[in-house]
């Protein structure tokens, strides 16, 4: 059984995760500085039952970082991305189980900057997801389409068969362990978000196509984040979505100031939630 998902309120169908993914940026000491700062605002809160933050370091700081989080009970880290195979002569590559002795309890897959550099489709994706199930950690299957794919007004069709190709073999008891984060490659470090019903859209679009697979308890069940430009100026407005539950940021999650501000607007709609 994977026990690191965190548990929903009981007035939340679903966990709220904010993931803070810091890409090939950072120095050591840099990253232990903003660990730091994060942390201690975070737990002032008892959120630990609704809210969990999730940071997302390169892998040689996951180790120096499971160090300052002396009781992880809302704050976790992720891999940004792990090998398909459990071990052996990958020169270069990093293992799931690998991940997990180094503290990570969640590892990005198919993040479209790993789809675009490096080339990974979703047949691969698929053996990631597999992968990272088996070594119960919790896989942030990324998805989400190019500004062409939107302007023919094919993105619903696009994402919802990304999904199927990568996670529909998986039984309705996995899948429910899998967190989605739709990200439009247009709006990944542009500073263009997708407006409030374009994300609203998506996420609906994404729930429904999980019912018609499974069933609604399940689709009901899965925690969908948006990422792509999400910041403190427009947090409030994407959070406040009925489908979103969560964001994954990039640019704004490299700075204590801007991410404790997501945080703090987080905090406040949860709180108006309960
Ligand atoms: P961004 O990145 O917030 O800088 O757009 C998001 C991501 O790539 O996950």
């Amino acid at each position: 059984m994977n026990t690191t998902s965190p548990q929903s309120a009981p007035n939340r169908k679903r966990p709220f995760i904010v993931a803070g993914n810091w890409k090939m940026n950072k120095l050591l000491e840099e990253a232990q500085a903003l660990c730091k700062e994060i942390y201690d605002p975070v737990l002032k809160e008892k959120w630990n039952q609704v809210l969990s933050v999730i940071l997302i370091p390169p892998f040689p700081y996951l180790h120096p970082l499971k160090q300052l989080l002396a009781k992880p009970d809302i704050l976790y880290l992720g891999g940004q991305n792990c090998h398909e195979s459990r071990g052996g002569a990958f020169t270069g590559e990093v293992s799931t189980e690998m991940l997990k002795s180094v503290g990570a309890t969640y590892v990005l897959v198919g993040h479209s900057e790993r789809r675009k550099y490096f080339g990974e489709k979703n047949d691969l994706l698929s053996s990631k997801i597999n992968n990272v199930l088996s070594t119960d950690l919790t896989p942030i299957f990324c998805c989400g389409e190019s500004l062409q794919v939107r302007n023919k007004n094919l993105h619903i069709p696009y994402v919802c068969e990304q999904i199927s190709n990568t996670l529909f073999h998986l039984s309705a008891r996995d899948i429910k362990k899998v967190v989605i984060a739709y990200e439009p490659i247009w709006a990944i470090g542009t500073g263009n978000t997708a407006n409030r019903e374009e994300i609203q859209e998506m996420h609906e679009a994404i729930r429904n196509h999980l019912t018609i697979q499974y069933d609604d308890e399940t689709a009901q069940a899965i925690p969908i984040l948006y990422g792509g430009s999400c910041k403190s100026e427009n947090a409030e407005v994407i959070f406040s979505c009925p489908d979103v539950d969560g964001g994954l940021i990039g640019g704004a999650s490299l700075e204590a100031t801007s991410f404790n501000a997501i945080l703090e607007i987080t905090v406040n709609i949860l709180k108006n939630q309960s």
